[in-house]
């Protein structure tokens, strides 16, 4: 058998600890290796420890054999001394050289030599002749047994003094290498351990990175399908708004000669009405039936709204075609509130009362609000879809269900902060999670086809937050109704001074 010093065991334990480079948490619990070294360290100071309490039993038994007359009880305590030392001298043997089945590895240190084998204590000489003694009484004839016999004398001497002292310096020492080792051991683990936290810290951190650099390769990818989407969105309105254009001028273009023709007839019928105060029966009867007076009277009404209506799809039509051309239409300073309230008057005769349906009301509150700075075609276009939106919805509630009257409220509010708000709420039936997460997406819409596009919000959110760096958000419940809050600011900054600032933040 090759020697190796005691401690190689666990020098071997360490090397194989330490062949595992990779600081993982098993190698933390590489516990096969360790438990081993502790067992052996056990066992090392467990029996050298019964080395002492051996050498008190052995001294006993032969005080005892000396002392007692009974046969017998002579045999007994001379077998049993025999079996004492047969284990003390195998016990010995084993700390020196090693013993499997007692589990002791051998091989004992330098310093545990040099107690067996050197001056002063000589434990191994020591103990052999202990041995040796005791032996020389368990073996010695009846006669031989009284309290003067030289080897129970060397006997009671050497397990009170010298062979107990060198026996209990090495147990000490044998604990204190024991205890070492096992210091050495938690040191390791402990380094082990912080490695094992560090590799994992750095694991989840590396982890954490990736996660977020396919998150964003996710969202360049959506916004370039995005991006594909409205290009050729782009090209489609484009194409229509150009249709659009120019009938739409034809009406608009013409609508003031209309006006002012309608003028004229007006101010004739009147001069007719003084020159002919009394008009015949039939004359009369004609000016009944078509109500001449409320004609008279809505008649500048009506043209107003054809003028309004024509010049917002004159706009509409405009801005349909910056949506692919986004550059063209300039910046006005415009007031929001007459935004608004055109819009209305366009919509106004989706939310009058006819037949089974009782109408919508709108509820208005408007601030003390500045002029602002926009696209004014643009937040028009958006006011359309949101208002026509809400319109929509409190339409396609049935009487049965909605019990209540059917309101829009839409209030305006100016932040010192430089922007203003603007909410639109309807009290209808509101959306569930699933619809409020793909409100902004293109050609999201459940409305029936022919109805809806899916396109009202993907380009308000457009307009408002992309060309006017604004926010738009919407607060809805099933059964609460829903309100979009707009928020834009007064001034708008020039597209230059923007990207100068994202590039100097990038
Ligand atoms: N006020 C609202 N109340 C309830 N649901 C709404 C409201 N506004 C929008 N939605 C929901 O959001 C969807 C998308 O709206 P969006 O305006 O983008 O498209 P659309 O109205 O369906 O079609 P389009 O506006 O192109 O005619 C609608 O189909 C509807 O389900
Ligand atoms: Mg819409």
């Amino acid at each position: 058998m090759t020697k190796k010093p005691y401690n190689g065991i666990y020098r071997q334990t360490l090397f194989i600890l330490g062949k595992l480079s990779v600081p993982v948490l098993t190698t933390y619990l590489h516990l096969d290796e360790i438990n081993t070294v502790q067992e052996i360290n056990a066992a090392v100071v467990n029996v050298s420890g019964r080395q002492r309490m051996l050498s008190q039993r052995t001294a006993l038994f032969a005080l005892r054999l000396v002392c007692t007359k009974d046969k017998q009880a002579q045999e007994e305590l001379r077998s049993g001394l025999l079996a004492d030392l047969d284990l003390m001298e195998r016990s010995h043997k084993g700390l020196i050289e090693g013993d499997r089945d007692l589990k002791l590895p051998g091989h004992p240190s330098p310093t545990v030599q040099s107690m067996y084998f050197a001056a002063p204590l000589n434990l191994d000489r020591q103990v052999r002749q202990y041995i040796d003694q005791a032996r020389a009484i368990a073996r010695s004839s009846s006669e031989e047994l009284i309290p003067d016999n030289p080897h129970l004398c060397y006997i009671l001497t050497e397990s009170s003094k010298n062979l107990v002292e060198a026996l209990d310096s090495v147990v000490n020492q044998y604990q204190k290498e024991s205890d070492t080792e096992q210091l050495a051991i938690h040191i390791y683990q402990a380094q082990l351990y912080e490695k094992s936290c560090a590799a994992t810290a750095q694991a989840v951190s590396q982890g954490k990175k990736l996660e977020q650099a396919l998150q964003e390769l996710q969202q360049a990818q959506s916004q370039l399908v995005e991006k594909e989407k409205m290009s050729n969105l782009g090209c489609l309105v484009a194409g229509v708004a150009h249709e659009i254009n120019n009938p739409v001028s034809f009406i608009y273009g013409n609508l003031n000669y209309a006006t002012d023709y309608i003028q004229n007839l007006l101010d004739l019928l009147k001069v007719y009405e003084e020159e002919y105060p009394k008009p015949s029966v039939v004359l009369q009867e004609k000016i009944d039936e078509i109500d001449l007076e409320f004609l008279k009277e809505d008649l500048p009404k009506v043209m107003y709204s054809m003028e309004v209506g024509a010049k917002r799809i004159h706009q509409i039509v405009r801005s349909l075609r910056n949506f692919s051309r986004s550059d063209e239409e300039l910046i006005q300073v415009v007031d929001i509130h007459e935004g608004i309230d055109n819009t209305l008057l366009i919509l106004q005769n989706r939310l009058k009362a006819h037949g089974d349906n009782e109408g919508i009301e709108i509820v208005k509150e408007y601030s003390n609000l500045p002029l602002i700075e926009c696209y004014s075609g643009q937040i028009n276009q958006v006011l359309m879809n949101l208002i026509g939106n809400a319109i929509d919805e409190l339409e396609n509630l049935s009487s049965d269900v909605c019990s209540y009257p059917k309101k829009i409220k839409i209030s305006t509010e100016f932040c010192h902060s430089g922007t203003i708000i603007l909410r639109i709420a309807d009290n209808g039936q509101g959306m569930t999670e699933d619809v409020k997460a793909r409100l902004f997406e293109p050609f999201f819409t459940t409305k029936p086809v022919g109805k809806g596009t899916g396109l009202g919000l993907s380009i308000s959110y457009q307009i408002v937050v992309e060309k006017h760096q604004g926010s738009i958000e919407c607060i809805s419940q099933p059964g609460e109704g829903t309100e979009f809050i707009i928020e834009i600011p007064v001034v708008q900054r020039q597209q230059e001074e923007i990207t100068n600032e994202l590039e100097s933040v990038a």
